[in-house]
């Protein structure tokens, strides 16, 4: 049997039985706020204490914000977008070549989330790049489009650029030194999935991924300018949509930071919706500790007679465990409470 990618196939009228979610388990898109939105942070602001004020609050409240005057340039995001475009629009014989449901392939295109181990399948195709160190991947990265490579490679640059930089602000707001985070999480591995949806006859059915948080340290995500998608759970009652603006970066909190927080900063629940009237695409680069990185609350903000929320564990366990679950399954943060 081929794989089962839905960028492949021809446009549908119904969604297919596998991926029609049972009835408490569904969108409700008219319930999905539209009027607020999370935190958007002009990085280039010349109070610099503001930014980071600006910064600790949206991780307490939120556990999300977008960034803007972020300093990579509109012209490669749109490069990004328009060569993963390319990419997903490939004749299918060249496309089955990357495919595979082996979670642990470094560079893989795949389906839905865990094609072997979920019961309903999601509305998603993806390829999945390790991205650091670059020069290791690169040999292997797709060379179809021709301006594949090239184009991933100074996006990954310069996303981990700002997304270290982010950490740097991240620290500063907990009252850390600017290079806690990044030391406790070692020399960080980056891995970048490029998300297709395909127009969904039946949106109110399914997802394109269903709820879940991110098992790393920091997602830096690029949105399709013009069709929204992703939503996030405020305060665990309301799902909000996250309104794309331009040339702007949706920043969120993965598990680990959660972690290293004492849980005062929020890895939150989000997930994304598709529509029937438009395929949407985005660009997900989430900076990962180190396999061996031992993750534990910052003994700063553990304070004096507090016990720690989270045991120590290694990142490569947490890692595994994830991987080993469906993505709607109980939190797997939860298994590494104290
Ligand atoms: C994700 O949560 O990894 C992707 C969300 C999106 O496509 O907006
Ligand atoms: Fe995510």
């Amino acid at each position: 049997m081929g794989s089962q990618l839905l960028s492949t196939v021809e446009r549908r009228e119904f969604l297919p039985e596998s991926y029609i979610r049972p009835e408490s388990d569904r969108p409700r898109l008219a319930e999905v706020t539209t009027d607020s939105n999370v935190p958007l942070i002009d990085l280039a602001s010349p109070d610099k204490q503001r930014v980071i004020a600006e910064i600790g609050l949206a991780c307490r409240t939120y556990g999300f914000f977008q960034v803007i005057n972020h300093g990579i340039e509109g012209k490669l995001l749109e490069k990004m977008m328009a060569v993963g475009l390319q990419f997903f629009r490939l004749p299918p014989e060249e496309k089955e070549k990357l495919y595979s449901d082996e979670p642990s392939k470094k560079i893989r295109l795949s389906t839905s989330f865990n094609v072997r181990k979920e019961t309903v399948h999601n509305w998603r195709d993806y390829l999945r790049l390790h991205c650091h160190p670059l020069e290791e991947f690169l040999p292997e990265c797709p060379s179809n489009p021709e301006s594949f490579k090239e184009i991933v490679s100074e996006y990954c640059r310069e996303v981990r650029q700002l997304g270290l930089r982010l950490l740097g602000t991240i620290s500063l707001s907990l009252g850390l030194e600017e290079d806690y985070i990044e030391k406790a999480l070692g020399e960080q591995e980056q891995h970048m999935a490029v998300n297709y949806y395909p127009q969904c006859p039946e949106p109110e059915l399914t997802y394109g991924l269903p709820k879940h948080t991110d098992p790393n340290a920091l997602t830096v995500l690029l949105q399709d300018p013009n069709v929204a998608g992703l939503q996030v759970l405020k305060d665990g009652g309301r799902w909000i949509a996250v309104d794309p603006q331009p040339n702007a970066f949706v920043i969120n909190l993965g598990d680990q930071l959660q972690a290293l927080s004492n849980g005062a900063y929020k890895s939150v629940w989000h997930r994304a919706v598709v529509n029937a009237a438009q395929e949407r695409m985005s660009v997900a680069s989430f900076l990962c500790p180190c396999n061996s990185a031992v993750i534990s609350p910052a003994a700063g903000l553990v304070r004096d007679g507090d016990a720690p929320v989270y045991r120590s564990y290694t990142y490569e366990e947490y890692y595994s465990k994830f991987w080993s679950r469906n993505l709607d399954q109980e939190h797997c943060r939860e298994l590494f409470r104290c």
